[in-house]
């Protein structure tokens, strides 16, 4: 259920009565308190079009508007605002309908096939800070997207090609010589390709090595790709476990490399050949792009060939969207990277839509993010300035909520503390990463983000624990619950506040979906918590002398802050516990 979308259907039958067909049905939450909670802000639009007065207008909208059932009241403020106040009655008898539905009141949207782009590590090396952004941010919008009905194709566009892999093949295949196995020569990848880049650089003959190295394995010499699928099991394998530790939906499925398209590469170079989109200069095959050009008028120089022959990154992504789109007949594609590769996109988009490798209504929405930092505000190092491994970063936050529950809870049991410790430590350090808008850079911090207080995953936690523990005082049954026939009855403005702000929980997921913006859903589960405790202060559940509609009703708040907590949680990869 979305309360915006019902009262600007309201608001569009009454302007089309009135006989403003096509006018903007402009409707926002109001903030200020006693104006009402929502907004209809359309007349003073109309009233300049037809050169009327903006509170006639708005009157007339107002008496030609059917929508007694959900406002009690409609006034208007200022110029010509309408503040529309939202009946009690109706939102208690949304609360009853929503709280015996399994989806929470939240509707299945018209189904897209929605491509989603996210994680694809390099598998050269280890996975770095960057990866985990993507990792965690694209798998929240996942997960958002999939539970509104959307059907989600997830591609894990890893970069496991290259010309860097004749170097590391060579220096594997002596590895393998000394009677070394895989995993162990490629356990720490960060050192192997250290070692593998020395000798590069150092050893005579090695690097003609690894020359002959690149060219048999494009070639498709059989023992050379044995060596790199071994190479690349190894390295995936370190991904997987990192996926598994955070608790993310990517499987071995779900990985469409680079290498997936290596076939194809020529074919889209000779199709923006043929197509005269793209052209020799010096050697190269290029698409220059007038419409992104310099002050000077120079245009963007967009290569999809190199002089030697060799494809690029960007040839790679053009035959993944000419993939996406005829394959699996994408009608929106998602690329989570950092904001460095915006340009990149840009371009990629601008060559494809002029070669028709998508069409002409399908969306490619690159979505990035800044980068993390540490308390330095620097980017993200090692204390020796090293890159961060992924997997010792994760290990940190669940010792460090070990240690924080310990502190609490020395006597704890110790199956619930090997429990409580990942789901708090992963939590904290996902949460920390997608309660902030992507676009910016934010710092890592640990305090920060394992407190119990302020928008962090430990806060939501507990405020879903010490409602259990309520359920678990009270000895009370939710599922029992909501098949009870007593009527609710809203009165009070913190109920009134809090059973609002549940129903917009579609509102806010659909906004996560196309803004692909978890933060929204963060956000509005942080105000779902904190108005919960306003509610609690305020309202009192279990005392005798509250009548047994205000306890019916207040229990279900309850219930339904619960559910949908959990809920948001799970829907951002973030677990939950019945005690902490
Ligand atoms: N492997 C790339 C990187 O680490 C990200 C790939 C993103 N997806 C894409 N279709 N280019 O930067």
């Amino acid at each position: 259920m979305n309360i915006q979308q019902l009262l600007v259907e309201r608001f569009t039958s009454a302007l089309n009565i009135l006989g403003f067909t096509d006018a903007p049905v402009p409707v926002a939450k109001n903030t200020k308190k006693g104006f009402g909670e929502y907004q209809f802000n359309g007349a003073m639009g109309l009233a300049k079009k037809l050169k009327q007065n903006p509170r006639d207008i708005a009157q007339q909208i107002i008496d030609a508007v059917d929508i007694s059932d959900m406002a009690s009241t409609l006034e208007i403020a200022g110029p010509g605002f309408i503040n529309i106040h939202i009946n009690n009655m109706w939102l208690s008898a949304q609360l009853s309908a929503v709280l015996s539905d399994k989806r929470l009141g939240i509707d299945i949207v018209p189904a897209k096939n929605v491509v989603v782009d996210y994680s694809a590590p390099n598998l050269a090396k280890e996975m770095h800070v960057g990866h985990l952004r993507s990792t965690i941010i694209g798998d929240a919008v996942v997960r958002c997207l999939a539970f509104l009905g959307h059907n989600v194709i997830r591609q894990n566009h890893m970069g496991d090609w290259g010309t860097q892999f004749g170097m590391l093949l060579a220096h594997l295949q002596d590895k393998l010589a000394q009677d070394q196995v895989a995993e162990t020569a490629l356990s720490d990848l960060e050192d192997f390709y250290r070692e593998a880049k020395v000798r590069f650089d150092n050893e005579e003959g090695f690097a003609d090595t690894a020359r002959q190295y690149v060219v048999r394995l494009q070639g498709g010499d059989k023992e050379c790709l044995a060596l790199w699928k071994n190479f690349i099991d190894v390295s995936i394998s370190h991904s997987e476990d990192i996926y598994k530790t955070l608790g993310v939906s990517l499987s071995r499925q779900d990985v469409m490399g680079e290498s997936a398209y290596n076939d194809d590469l020529a074919t889209v170079v000779s199709i923006l050949k043929e197509k005269g989109i793209a052209q020799e200069d010096a050697g190269a095959q290029v698409v220059f792009l007038q419409e992104l050009a310099d002050k000077n008028g120079k245009p963007a120089v967009y290569i999809v060939q190199k002089s030697g022959g060799g494809y690029l990154y960007a040839t790679t992504d053009l035959a993944a969207i000419r993939h996406r789109s005829s394959v699996l007949q994408a009608d929106r594609t998602l690329i989570f990277t950092d904001a460095r590769q915006a340009l990149h996109f840009k371009q990629t988009e601008m060559v494809a839509r002029k070669a028709n490798f998508m069409q002409p209504d399908e969306a490619y929405q690159h979505c990035p993010f800044g980068m993390m930092l540490g308390k330095d505000n620097k980017p993200f190092k090692t204390r020796t300035g090293g890159t961060v491994k992924l997997i010792d970063l994760l290990d940190e936050a669940v010792e460090r909520a070990e240690k924080l529950v310990l502190g609490r809870k020395p006597d704890i049991d110790p199956q619930q503390l090997a429990q409580m410790k990942s789901t708090l430590g992963i939590g904290a350090v996902k949460y920390a990463d997608l309660s902030k808008n992507r676009t910016t850079d934010y710092v890592f911090d640990w305090n920060a983000m394992l407190s119990f207080e302020g928008n962090t995953a430990p806060y939501l936690q507990y405020a879903y624990t010490r409602i259990q523990s309520i359920f678990e005082k009270a000895k009370f049954d939710p599922a029992a619950h909501a098949q009870s026939t007593i009527e609710m009855s809203i009165e009070q403005d913190a109920e009134k506040a809090l059973c609002l702000h549940l129903l917009q929980c579609q509102n806010a997921l659909e906004l996560v979906a196309i803004e692909a913006t978890p933060h929204i859903l963060c956000t509005y589960l942080y105000e779902l918590a904190s108005l919960y405790m306003r509610f609690y202060e305020a309202c009192p559940i279990l005392k005798d002398d509250v009548s047994r509609q205000s306890k019916h009703t207040r229990l279900s708040l309850c219930v339904l802050t619960a559910s949908t907590l959990k809920l948001g949680l799970d829907l951002l990869g973030i677990g939950t516990m019945q005690k902490m």
